[in-house]
């Protein structure tokens, strides 16, 4: 008996190191999954998943600052699988530039993609919801949403704004069955670290003051972050709503 038996989530973010891991650790789960991501194809992991079990994975290319897109992913979700149970809020555009270099059209992608589209998709799938009764609402936030890190200004301000979206979601939805968590990884060995460095020329030494952040020591793999996205989506957390949940092997601790 899987943890997600019978539920229909949506990730979005899917193509992305910790979406992909998310969609098959979802299905293994019992989970039916419609996928989304950036790209129109899915390709690695999803693509793979999507010809092994056509009838529990789908997917939905497009840009989610565009509401048509959001709206297409529902209703893809509700068309295949019936409704939709668990969002996970998964996508998401880091920039790090310091605050005085941070240009106004990139504040702007960054709220849309990091906390106007993560409002507005809610809201679609919260409806749908509150129809069976309730479900699980997940926000992928980050660190950055709690602690000020030097170059994350905008970041920061777009992942404490979803936090505290959760916080607020959940006292407006909670009459109504629907949990609203969020979660805030500490720096999750993925490719956003990766492009974050790029341009740095001792990129081992980078790295290695990125996992001294943590108490750890170490960055964490993309399952240790799925893990707690896949609990807050189980019936396993039915009194959990309103939380903002670090998984950051102890960096916020310090
Ligand atoms: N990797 C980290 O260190 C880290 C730390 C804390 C929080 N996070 C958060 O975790 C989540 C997953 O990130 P990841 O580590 O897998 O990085 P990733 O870059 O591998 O994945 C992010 C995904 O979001 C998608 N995306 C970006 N803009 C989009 C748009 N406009 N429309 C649709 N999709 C879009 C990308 O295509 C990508 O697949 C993100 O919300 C990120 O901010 C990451």
């Amino acid at each position: 008996m899987g943890r997600l038996n019978q539920k229909v989530a949506i990730i979005t973010g899917a193509l992305g190191g910790q979406g992909q891991v998310a969609v098959a650790r979802f299905v293994a789960e019992g989970a039916r999954v419609l996928a989304s991501d950036l790209a129109k194809k899915p390709h690695g992991e999803v693509a793979k998943l999507i010809a092994k079990r056509p009838a529990d994975v789908a997917y939905v290319g497009g840009d989610v600052r565009d509401g048509k897109v959001l709206e297409k992913i529902v209703k893809a979700a509700v068309r295949v699988f019936g409704g939709v149970d668990v969002l996970f809020n998964n996508h998401g555009l880091m920039v790090g530039k310091p605050f005085l270099e941070t240009t106004a059209e990139e504040l702007d992608e960054l709220l849309a993609v990091n906390l106007r589209a993560p409002f507005l998709l809610s809201q679609l799938v919260a409806r749908e919801m509150v129809k069976r009764g309730g479900g699980s609402i997940i926000h992928n936030s980050s660190v950055g949403g709690i602690v000020g890190f030097p170059t994350m200004a905008a970041y920061g301000a777009s992942k404490g704004g979803l936090a505290q979206l959760a916080r607020s979601m959940a006292t407006d939805l909670a009459a109504q069955g629907v949990r609203v968590n969020a979660i805030c990884p500490g720096v999750v060995d993925t490719d956003m670290p990766r492009r974050y460095l790029k341009d740095v020329e001792d990129k081992a030494g980078a790295f290695k003051q990125m996992a001294a952040m943590h108490l750890m020591n170490r960055l964490a793999e993309p399952i240790e972050i799925v893990n707690v996205a896949l609990f807050l989506a189980s019936d396993e957390a039915s009194y959990m709503t309103g939380a903002v949940i670090p998984v950051d092997g102890g960096l916020t601790a310090i």
